[in-house]
């Protein structure tokens, strides 16, 4: 099982090297200045962008894995190749495919000069392994963390979590897909092999070398797309179906979503955090806080070849990034691939089921931002629960700003937001919630049969770092 490699990506398009300024005279730069006429550019979209999109390589097949943390390169954009901290140097790091039930492990060495901790990103796991902030791997130390693989088929992430610097972490490169199948959903006949492809979404800034700029003195907004470790890509697909798994890995950016050629164009949401829905969803807009990821197949059959597709951005925070990516229908190709009606059975927890309650307020007090009006402190206990538990958390938004809240071992479903039901495409198995400003959501889930310290905090890799994050003792 293979997601490609950029080589393969070139067989649709026939892309004659990387980097390759299209037909089109556009830049590769939303804001660059480049003489075209205005019939030119209205017989084109927007932005055209150039840079053929990278893909992460893939680490399938085997029941244990080497990686190691360490400083390497990238080629984000044309000219220097961007400097990077990755797993085994690379960025993103390669994608780990996993079977459910069949249990893995990663072995992180870290050669890098500062401590690191690498959490799963909506995986169960014993807390021993789920990368707590300050379970550090220490410079020229090595540790095994152990994958059970004990869930639905979806998409999910490794990324660092060291306490106080997981923003910096990620930006610069401690970031990639962990996917887990399973035969339930390899029998549906979705889009798979080179027609599912994971879509990292990120936004990062750029000096004149190539290098990366980052501050971490306040929420930092990168001005440029980077999807995959590729600034303003294009990927060529063929007339037919693909499933892409969206991740937003930004800092703190969130995403609106959709897709326009000319005007909007629908899509399907087949699975949200945890896996696949139980149906899949049309859809023209998708929003997407930081940690949030959707599964979603696009048809590009609908197209004539010759189109490109952008996928963009409505959400203006400063400085706006309109465009993430483009789709350019490069090829012709028959397609086998279905989206049944009917995707997975989601066992529903009801209301009435939960044994167990906790409120937590999100709030900030002089600059500070705050859960229950605490900060981050690892040697406290914040809150207990039992193994087995069903539970339903009711989360209160005291602040004008909308937060990402995640917690760890647990995939949950949302019971509302602000009294309202989730959307169909919200109604799946979620591990982060965006809690509006001055409002609530409210989540349920059942606990694990793991015990052990694991946290919960807000995605803002900003907010995290500045502790809003406290956690939860989980005894039997
Ligand atoms: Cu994606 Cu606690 O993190
Ligand atoms: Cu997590
Ligand atoms: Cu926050």
């Amino acid at each position: 099982m293979s997601l490609g490699t950029l080589a393969r990506s070139a067989l649709l398009s026939g892309i004659a090297g990387a980097f390759a300024v299209s037909g089109c005279s556009g830049s590769e730069d939303p804001g660059g200045a480049v003489a075209t006429s205005a019939a030119a550019i209205s017989a084109m979209a927007d932005v055209v962008f150039t840079n053929p999109l990278r893909l992460p390589s893939v680490l399938s097949g085997s029941t244990a894995y080497n990686l190691t943390i360490e400083s390497g390169t990238a080629q984000m954009k044309p000219g220097n190749a961007t400097p990077v901290v990755g797993f085994n140097g690379t960025f993103p790091g390669p994608t780990i495919v996993a079977t459910r039930g069949q249990t893995i492990t990663v072995t992180q060495k870290n050669a890098w000069s500062e401590n690191v901790s690498i959490h799963n990103h909506g995986h169960k796991v014993a807390a021993s392994s789920d990368g707590h902030p300050v379970d550090y791997i220490t410079p020229g130390a090595s540790k095994v963390y152990t994958y059970t693989n004990d869930q639905p088929a979806g998409t999910f992430w490794y990324h660092d979590h060291t306490m106080d610097v997981t923003g910096s972490h990620v930006y610069h490169g401690l970031a990639g897909f962990y996917i887990i199948h399973d035969p339930a959903e390899d029998s549906l006949g979705l889009p798979s092999g080179d027609y599912d492809v994971p879509l990292l979404l990120q936004d990062k800034s750029f000096d004149t070398n190539n290098g990366l700029t980052f501050t971490d003195n306040g929420p930092f907004f990168g001005d440029t797309p980077v999807v995959n470790g590729t600034a303003n890509p294009v990927l060529d697909v063929a007339n037919r179906k693909y499933r892409f798994r969206l991740l937003n890995g930004s800092n703190v950016r969130p995403w609106s979503l959709s897709l326009t050629a000319g005007t909007a164009a629908s899509f399907q949401v087949i699975g949200s955090d945890g896996g696949l829905l139980t149906a899949p969803v049309s859809v023209t807009s998708l929003s997407m806080y930081p940690a949030e990821r959707y599964d979603i197949v696009v048809d590009f059959s609908k197209y004539p070849v010759g189109t490109t597709l952008s996928l963009s951005n409505a959400d203006t925070t400063a400085p706006a990034i309109k465009t993430l990516m483009q789709f350019r229908v490069s090829g012709t190709e028959t397609d086998t691939s279905t989206v049944p009606s009917a995707l997975a059975t989601i066992t529903r927890l009801e209301e009435a089921d939960a044994k167990a309650k906790a409120n937590i307020t999100l709030s900030t007090a002089g600059g500070v931002w705050e859960l229950d009006g605490l900060t981050y402190d690892p040697s406290r206990i914040d809150l207990t629960s039992t193994t087995g538990a069903v539970t339903i958390w009711t989360l209160t938004n005291n602040s004008p700003l909308t937060h990402p809240f995640h917690k760890h071992l647990t995939e949950f479903n949302i019971l509302d937001v602000n009294g309202q039901a989730p959307s169909a495409a919200q109604n799946g198995l979620k591990d982060t919630v965006q809690v509006p400003a001055n409002g609530t959501a409210r989540i349920i889930f059942k606990n694990e049969t793991f015990t052990g310290t694991y946290v919960f905090h807000c995605h803002l890799l900003d907010h995290e770092d500045n502790r809003m994050m406290l956690q939860e003792g989980v005894t039997q």
